[in-house]
């Protein structure tokens, strides 16, 4: 059951383990868990509770989608299933849960393959190209989201 403190789960997609080290021209040099960290001091500032999960595998994405019984909204980096996963997707209508979409790179500025997400269509928005500005923002809708 959902209860009185907010709680925000955070997924972070394929590759984006290698933050730091993995194109920091295009990324930024902030490594994952520097981003969590700050994740996690932004939820303490504003009084919820948040999980941040990464994984490479897309079942195992689905499988933490799944699992939100206990979670009021959803902050994602699908990383490259943004552009392919419509069973990801799925998950996230299928959860019925606010999702907020963030890239760290500015989708629309780059490849043509990168500049459709099959993602945006089905969450409750999108950030994109901001860095890691990006992921503090989309926890601040998750926030308004989930609480209004
Ligand atoms: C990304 C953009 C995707 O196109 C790419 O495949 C990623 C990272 C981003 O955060 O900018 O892995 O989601």
């Amino acid at each position: 059951m959902r209860g009185d403190t907010l709680k925000i789960l955070v997924l972070h997609g394929p590759n984006l383990n290698l933050l730091g080290r993995r194109e920091p021209f295009v990324y930024g040099s902030a490594t994952l868990a520097q981003i969590n960290g700050m994740l996690s001091d932004l939820a303490a500032e504003l009084g919820v509770e948040v999980t941040c999960r990464q994984s490479n595998h897309e079942g195992e994405l689905i499988d933490l989608l799944q699992n939100t019984a206990d979670t009021d909204a959803v902050v994602i980096n699908p990383g490259a299933y943004t552009h392919t996963s419509l069973a990801l997707r799925d998950a996230i209508v299928a959860v019925g849960i606010p999702a907020i979409e963030v890239h760290l790179s500015n989708i629309y500025a780059r490849e043509d393959f990168r500049g459709k997400s099959v993602i945006a269509p089905v969450a409750s928005g999108q950030i994109s190209g901001l860095g890691v500005t990006g992921y503090l923002l989309a926890l601040r809708a998750a926030v308004s989201l989930a609480g209004s």
